[in-house]
């Protein structure tokens, strides 16, 4: 990689308020030039996209590296993008913990049955139920990277019996792991809670259905905070209307925003989220993007690099 002569030439392209990203890079690089990018802009060294058009990458052909504005990469490779032209997505950025927390409240208001007493309190009852038992809910994690493990901790310090599907083998206290297709049906007969944190691939693409879902154990709980093409809406509906899925708390959605008519919005044993699981903070975005360029005008390594044969 050559390094850049003169200042820095940055390009800035989502649907988003550039302000605050200027003013949060302004910090970080005082030396760069900021640009929002628009149809015949000036070259840039390098980009931070979130969902760019591809007359982004038709006309931005002196890129250095390409930053997206999330985790997920799946909306960027759908673009024709210079195979050389490293893409780089974001490495936890202060997701983590959302997505923990996110998690971790999913889970405790299911299991210490507070949309039981949501509900009887909305009917002004006073009710004890049986407790459940936290050893009977064990949470399966599909996805064991950056966001995957962060969550793999939270549920194992309350102590719930973990478990995590990947692709390779991890080691991480009080989780068991399981990996590579054939372990799937395993995991699944092992977890009650289903937490999903796969990135969106050709591999994973419909992976939660009929027959997927079937294999939990009875009574699952299903949290999708990856991607909505993960699942298959209509199974999860039949499986709910069954009892095999005793409820499911869903941030990301087939169409989003989740259109009016869909009956995720109107079923009493879903709770929809408007895909806010793990949000994108400028602060702490700009902060990482920003040690990034730095690094690579130093000629160092970075991690986050997006491996685009596997599609993550
Ligand atoms: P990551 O670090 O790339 O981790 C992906 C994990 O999935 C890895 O453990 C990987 O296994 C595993 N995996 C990938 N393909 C697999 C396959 N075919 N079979 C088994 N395991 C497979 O990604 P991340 O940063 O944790 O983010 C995960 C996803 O969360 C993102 O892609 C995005 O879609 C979603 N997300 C959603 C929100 C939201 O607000 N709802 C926010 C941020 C991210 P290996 O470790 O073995 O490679
Ligand atoms: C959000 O969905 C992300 O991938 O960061």
């Amino acid at each position: 990689m050559q390094l850049t002569q003169g200042p820095l030439r940055i390009s800035f392209c989502a649907r988003t308020d550039p302000l605050p990203w200027f003013e949060a890079l302004r910090k970080e690089l005082p030396q760069a030039q900021l640009e929002a990018w628009s149809r015949g802009a000036q070259p840039a060294d390098y980009a931070i996209v979130w969902a760019p058009p591809q007359q982004f990458f038709d006309e931005q052909t002196q890129l250095k590296a390409v930053f997206n504005m999330g985790a997920g990469v799946d909306a960027l490779l759908k673009r024709k993008i210079a195979a050389q032209l490293p893409i780089v997505r974001l490495n936890d950025a202060g997701m983590g913990v959302q997505m923990a927390e996110y998690v971790c409240h999913a889970l405790i208001r299911h299991t210490r049955q507070f949309d039981v007493f949501e509900a009887q309190a909305r009917a002004g009852q006073w009710h004890e139920p049986v407790p459940l038992e936290r050893g009977h809910y064990p949470v399966g994690i599909l996805g064991m990277g950056v966001l995957g493990e962060r969550v793999a901790r939270a549920v194992a310090a309350l102590d719930f019996p973990v478990l995590a599907w990947s692709r390779s083998p991890k080691q991480v206290a009080g989780v068991k792991s399981l990996f590579g297709a054939t372990q799937l049906p395993a995991f699944l007969a092992q977890t009650r809670v289903l937490v999903n944190l796969l990135p969106l691939t050709p591999e994973t693409e419909n992976l939660l259905n009929r027959s997927t879902l079937t294999q939990l154990l009875p009574g699952a709980y299903l949290i999708n905070v990856a991607r909505g093409r993960h699942v298959v809406e209509e199974d999860v509906l039949a499986l709910l209307d069954s009892g095999h899925l005793a409820g499911a708390t869903l941030d990301v959605f087939r169409t989003e925003p989740l259109p009016p008519e869909h009956a995720f919005w109107r079923h009493p044993r879903v709770t929809v989220t408007p895909h806010i699981a793990g949000r994108t903070l400028v602060p702490e975005t700009v902060a990482q993007i920003a040690g990034k360029i730095r690094a690579l005008e130093a000629g160092l390594p970075i991690e986050g690099m997006v491996d685009r044969s596997r599609g993550y």
